[in-house]
C-alpha cells in the first residue's frame, strides 16, 4: 500500500530503453481477449481459503458463467505462507496443497491464477517475491498456475527512497521485467498481470516488460461514485491500447451489494466499452438471477471479448450525460449513453455522430432488442443507468 504516496502517472516511461522494446516484440498474445474470470479480493479478502475457491470454481460451471466465457480463477493475496530453507514458497494453511488445487480447477475446464509482490511483502503483509523470482515462478508453473497478478505493494518505499522519480520509475520497471522473464522461462503460459495503480503510465511501457494486462487506477470499491470515477479515468487511454494488451481498471463489483442493478449494469457496460478484463469479484456460490443475469449477458460479453480487441473511449459529455463509443470487428460499434445524474435524462446519439452513413442497424444490448435502422436514437435514460447498443453499419 505504502507504494501509492507515490503520485500516480507522475511522468512518461520515456525512458524505458531498447532491452524493454525487444523483449515486447517477442511477446505473444497470451490473452487475445480482456481475461474473464473471478478474484478473491473484492469479496473475500483475506477470508479466502482452499474450501471458498474450489466453491467458485463448482459455482463458475454450475451457473454457466463458464459457458459464457468466464475461466480464471484467480487467488488473490493472503495465500502465502513461509519459504523453506532452499528458498521455497509454500501456501499458508488455508490452502494445504496448492497443486491438488490447481488440478481440481483444471479439471472443471477453468484456469487458476495466483498473486504475489515485487517487494518484500505484499499489500496485505504477506510473504513477497523479492529475491525469488524465478524460483516463484517456477513453484507457480509446477503447481499448474495459469495466471498471476503481481502487486507493487512494498516495493513503494524502496522505489521513494530512490532519490529522483527516474531510478524509481528504473526501480519498478527493472521488478516487472524481472518476473515477466521468470515467468517465459518456465515454459508455461502464465498471464501476467501488472498491478501497480496506474503509476509511471504503465499503458506505455506494460507490454515491453512481459504484460498482458496492467491495472490503470488505484482499488475499485463496491460504490457507484467510485466506479465512474474509475470509469472516467480512463478517457484518453484507447489510444495506448493495442489487441492482446489490456487496460485493467480493476475488477468488477457486480453483485457485492453496494450498487443497484442499475449501477451494475453501468459498470457492466463501461468495462465492456473499455475492454477491461471481466474478472467478477462476488461470491458464484450465493448470487441471485439478478447478479448472473448481468455478468453472464451474452452480448454484452460479446462487446467485451469483441475480436477486433480495441477498447473504446468517450466521444461526448455533457455534463452527466456521455457517449462512450468502442469500434467492434466489421464496422459495427458498441455505444454507450450513460446518464450519471440521479434523475431520468433523455439522451440521443445519430448515425451521423458515429461516422455511419444514412440509418444504421441498432440493436439494445441489455434489452437484447432490434431496434431497426435508425438516422437517430432518442432514449430516456434512467439515472445512474445505460442504454447500450450495438450498432452496424448499413450502408444506405
Ligand atoms: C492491492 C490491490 C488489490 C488487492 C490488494 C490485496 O490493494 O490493488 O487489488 O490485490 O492489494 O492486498
Amino acid at each position: 500500500m505504502a507504494g501509492r504516496a507515490i503520485g500516480k502517472g507522475a511522468w512518461a516511461a520515456a525512458s524505458v530503453g531498447a532491452a524493454w522494446l525487444l523483449l515486447g516484440q517477442a511477446a505473444q498474445a497470451a490473452s487475445p481477449t480482456p481475461p474473464m474470470g473471478w478474484n478473491s479480493w473484492n469479496h473475500f479478502a483475506g477470508k479466502v481459503d482452499d474450501a471458498t475457491v474450489r466453491a467458485q470454481a463448482d459455482a463458475m460451471v454450475k451457473s454457466g458463467l463458464r459457458d459464457a466465457g468466464y475461466r480464471y480463477i484467480n487467488i488473490d493475496d493472503t495465500w502465502e505462507g513461509a519459504r523453506d530453507a532452499e528458498g521455497n514458497i509454500h501456501p499458508n494453511a488455508k490452502f494445504p496443497d496448492m497443486k491438488a488445487l490447481a488440478d481440481y480447477v483444471h479439471a472443471k475446464g477453468l484456469k487458476l491464477g495466483i498473486y504475489s509482490s515485487p517487494g518484500a511483502k505484499t499489500c496485505a503483509g504477506y510473504e513477497g517475491s523479492l529475491g525469488h523470482e524465478a524460483q516463484d515462478a517456477q513453484t507457480y508453473a509446477k503447481w499448474g498456475i495459469d495466471y498471476l497478478k503481481y502487486d507493487l505493494c512494498s516495493l513503494g518505499p524502496s522505489m521513494q527512497a530512490a532519490g529522483s522519480l527516474e531510478k524509481a520509475q528504473a526501480i519498478e520497471l527493472a521488478a516487472y521485467e524481472k518476473m515477466g522473464r521468470a515467468l517465459k522461462a518456465t515454459g508455461r503460459p502464465i498471464v501476467y498481470s501488472l498491478c501497480q495503480y496506474g503509476f509511471y503510465q504503465p499503458w506505455r511501457w506494460g507490454t515491453s516488460v512481459g504484460g498482458e494486462l496492467w491495472r490503470t487506477t488505484g482499488d475499485i470499491t463496491d460504490k457507484f461514485a467510485r466506479m465512474i470515477q474509475i470509469a472516467e479515468s480512463q478517457a484518453g487511454l484507447a489510444r495506448f491500447q493495442t489487441p492482446g494488451h489490456w487496460n485493467d481498471p480493476d475488477m468488477l463489483e457486480v453483485g457485492n451489494g453496494g450498487m443497484n442493478a442499475i449501477e451494475y449494469r453501468t459498470h457492466m457496460s463501461l468495462w465492456a466499452i473499455l475492454a477491461a478484463p471481466l474478472l467478477a469479484g462476488n461470491d458464484l456460490s450465493a448470487m441471485s438471477p439478478e447478479t448472473l443475469a448481468i455478468l453472464s449477458n451474452r452480448g454484452v460479453i460479446a462487446i467485451d471479448q469483441d475480436p477486433l480487441g480495441k477498447q473504446g473511449d468517450r466521444l461526448r459529455q455533457e455534463g452527466p450525460l456521455e457517449l462512450w463509443v468502442r469500434p467492434l470487428a466489421g464496422g459495427a460499434k458498441a455505444v454507450g449513453l450513460f446518464n450519471l445524474s440521479d434523475l431520468p435524462a433523455n439522451m440521443e446519439v445519430s448515425a451521423a455522430e458515429l461516422s455511419l452513413p444514412g440509418a444504421a442497424a441498432m440493436h439494445d444490448v441489455w434489452a437484447d432488442k432490434d431496434l431497426g435502422r435508425l438516422k437517430t436514437f432518442h432514449a430516456v435514460v434512467p439515472g445512474h443507468g445505460v442504454v447500450l447498443l450495438r450498432v452496424a453499419r448499413t450502408g444506405d
